[in-house]
C-alpha cells in the first residue's frame, strides 16, 4: 500500500517558502521523535537548499529515550545541520533554540543582523504547541506587515531574533514505503488516506521485533518475547482484539476495531515510549526506495 497525500494548499506553501527563503539565516524543521526521518519533509531540502538546518525532534516525551540520542548524533554529524531534542513541558524551549540558530549562524545577531529563522513541519509534528510555548502574548498574525504573505506569520521571539512560520506542508510523493504507514500510525495523515488494518499491522509487525515486551505488558497475551515475535502479525491483531473485547457476531474478532486500538494506545503512548525507526532503518528504506 502505497500512502499518498497532497493537500491542495501544497503549491502556495511551496512559493512562500521558496521566497522567503532567501531572507532566512536558519531553517527550522520540526519532526515527530518517534519517526524523525519519516517525519522531514524530502521537499524541503530541495527548496531551502545549503541554508543551515536545525533539525527539532519534538515529542520527545513519546519517543525511546534509547532511540532519541542516535538521531541527534546521526543529524549532527552532518554538515551546516544541529539537532536538539524537545517536548511541550520543555520550560524554556525559546533559549535552547535561539542558543542552537546561533551556533549555526553566528555572524547573526544584534539589532544590525537580527536573526531571520524560518520554522517548518509537517503536520501533527507539535509545530504550533511550540509556537505557542515560545510566543506568548508576542504572536503576531500577519498580513499586517508589509512583506510578510497572510500565510506565513512572523513572531519576535527577541529584539534580535525573528520567526517566520509557514503553514502545514506535506511532500507530494511519500518515497519510502514504511514511512507512509508510519506517518499513518503517528497519526500526521488524515484517516481517509489510509487502511487502518494495514497501517496496524505494520506496526505490530515492527513493535513485535522491537518492543514485543511492551506489547506483552500492555494486552497480557501470556507470551514471552520470542513468541510474539514468531506471530504472523494478523494472528497478533487477532489475538489483542480478543484480549481487549474487540468482538462481533459469531465469537469473531472485530479486526477493524481492534486495529483502532492499537492505533489508539500507539499514539498515546500507552504502550510505553516508542521510536518506530533508527537511523540506519531509515537510510536503508531511502536506499531501497531510490532504487525503484
Ligand atoms: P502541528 O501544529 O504540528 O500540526 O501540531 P500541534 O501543535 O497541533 O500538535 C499536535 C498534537 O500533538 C496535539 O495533540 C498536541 O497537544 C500534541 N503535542 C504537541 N507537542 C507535544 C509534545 O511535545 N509531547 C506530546 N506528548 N504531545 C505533544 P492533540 O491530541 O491533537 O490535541 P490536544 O490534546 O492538545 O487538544
Amino acid at each position: 500500500m502505497a500512502i499518498q497525500w497532497f493537500p491542495g494548499h501544497m503549491n502556495l506553501t511551496r512559493k512562500v517558502i521558496t521566497e522567503r527563503v532567501k531572507e532566512i539565516d536558519v531553517v527550522i524543521e520540526v519532526l515527530d521523535a518517534r519517526l524523525p526521518g519519516s517525519s522531514s519533509n524530502p521537499l524541503l531540502q530541495e527548496l531551502t537548499g545549503h541554508k543551515p538546518r536545525l533539525q527539532v525532534l519534538n515529542k520527545q516525551d513519546l519517543a525511546d529515550a534509547a532511540r532519541t540520542p542516535l538521531w541527534l548524533d546521526w543529524y549532527n554529524a552532518q554538515s551546516d545541520t544541529r539537532a536538539i531534542a524537545l517536548d511541550a513541558s520543555e520550560p524554556a524551549p525559546t533559549r535552547r533554540l535561539i542558543e542552537a540558530c546561533k551556533l549555526l549562524a553566528p555572524n547573526r545577531g544584534g539589532m544590525a543582523k537580527p536573526m531571520r529563522v524560518l520554522i517548518c513541519g509537517i503536520p501533527n509534528v507539535g509545530k504550533s504547541t511550540l509556537i505557542n510555548s515560545m510566543s506568548g502574548k508576542r504572536q503576531a498574525k500577519t498580513g499586517d506587515e508589509a512583506g510578510i504573505t497572510k500565510l506565513e506569520q512572523r513572531i519576535v521571539l527577541a529584539d534580535d531574533f525573528y520567526l517566520w512560520d509557514t503553514p502545514g506542508m506535506l511532500w507530494p510523493r511519500i518515497i519510502v514505503e514504511q514511512s507512509g504507514y508510519n506517518l499513518a500510525a503517528s497519526g500526521a495523515v488524515g484517516r481517509n488516506a489510509y487502511d487502518e488494518e494495514l497501517v496496524a499491522l505494520e506496526l505490530l509487525g515492527y513493535l513485535q521485533k522491537n518492543y514485543a515486551d511492551m506489547l506483552e505488558a500492555r494486552y497480557k497475551l501470556g507470551l514471552d518475547n520470542e513468541r510474539i515475535a514468531a506471530l504472523h502479525d494478523d494472528e497478533l491483531l487477532d489475538a489483542i482484539g480478543r484480549r481487549r473485547g474487540a468482538m462481533m457476531g459469531g465469537g469473531r474478532v472485530n479486526v477493524q476495531k481492534a486495529a483502532e486500538l492499537v492505533l489508539t494506545d500507539f499514539r498515546a503512548a500507552v504502550l510505553g515510549r516508542i521510536t518506530l525507526e533508527t537511523p540506519e532503518e531509515y537510510a536503508q528504506w531511502l536506499a531501497v526506495g531510490q532504487q525503484r
